[in-house]
């Protein structure tokens, strides 16, 4: 049963985005896709922490094929004596990828800038093949082009809370994504 609408919604919520259950039809239709482009392969899921958890749970119960999951966390400079995109590896993977077909679990890819910080590492390491998968895709941000090969839902240029997004921390656990009030933007 559907729980939007109940006291839970906290008042930094403009509107609801993507309900619980579309979350869940789109998850299903990636992970078919997922299915379908690595059959015959043993894939390994790497999530990006925090954001990716909810999203990455729950595209692994949709996928049929046989899946090893890792996770990495990465920290980034944003203040005023550092350029935007400064990315660096806080908690590293626990196990090496060489040789491993690997899938990059991202909640948003906005300016693309972790992404290819993130695909530069990994890519060094000799995985035997490394791709995207993205739950949200803020496409009108990008700053540099990256490859996504596969993405639940394209979003407008508005800040976003739930499924995994935080605002301050908070939110991760809204089972829907929303469009945060103006006032309360990060
Ligand atoms: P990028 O390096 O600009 O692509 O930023 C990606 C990261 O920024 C994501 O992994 C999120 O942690 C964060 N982020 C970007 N947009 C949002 C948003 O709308 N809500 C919450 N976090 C966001």
């Amino acid at each position: 049963m559907s729980r939007e609408g109940m006291s839970k919604d906290p008042p930094a919520i403009e509107r609801i985005l993507f309900t619980e259950e579309q979350i869940a039809q789109r998850i299903h239709e990636v992970a078919a896709e997922i299915d379908e482009r690595y059959r015959g392969k043993p894939l390994k899921l790497v999530g990006v922490l925090k954001g990716s958890v909810f999203f990455l749970t729950a595209l692994a119960r949709q996928i049929q094929i046989p899946v090893k999951i890792d996770f990495l966390a990465i920290s980034t400079f944003s203040n005023k004596s550092s350029a935007p995109g400064i990315v660096r590896i806080a908690k590293d993977l626990d196990e090496p990828i060489e040789n491993e077909d690997v899938l990059l679990v991202e909640d948003i890819v906005d300016t693309g800038l972790t992404l290819r910080y993130l695909l530069q590492a990994l890519s060094s390491r000799g995985p035997n093949s490394l791709a995207v998968c993205t739950f949200l895709d803020r496409n009108s941000r990008r700053l540099v082009q990256i490859p996504v090969e596969f993405r639940c839902f394209e979003i407008p240029d508005r800040f976003v809370i739930g499924f995994g997004l935080d605002h301050n921390q908070l939110y991760r656990n809204l089972s829907y994504v929303a469009v945060m009030k103006p006032d309360k933007n990060a």
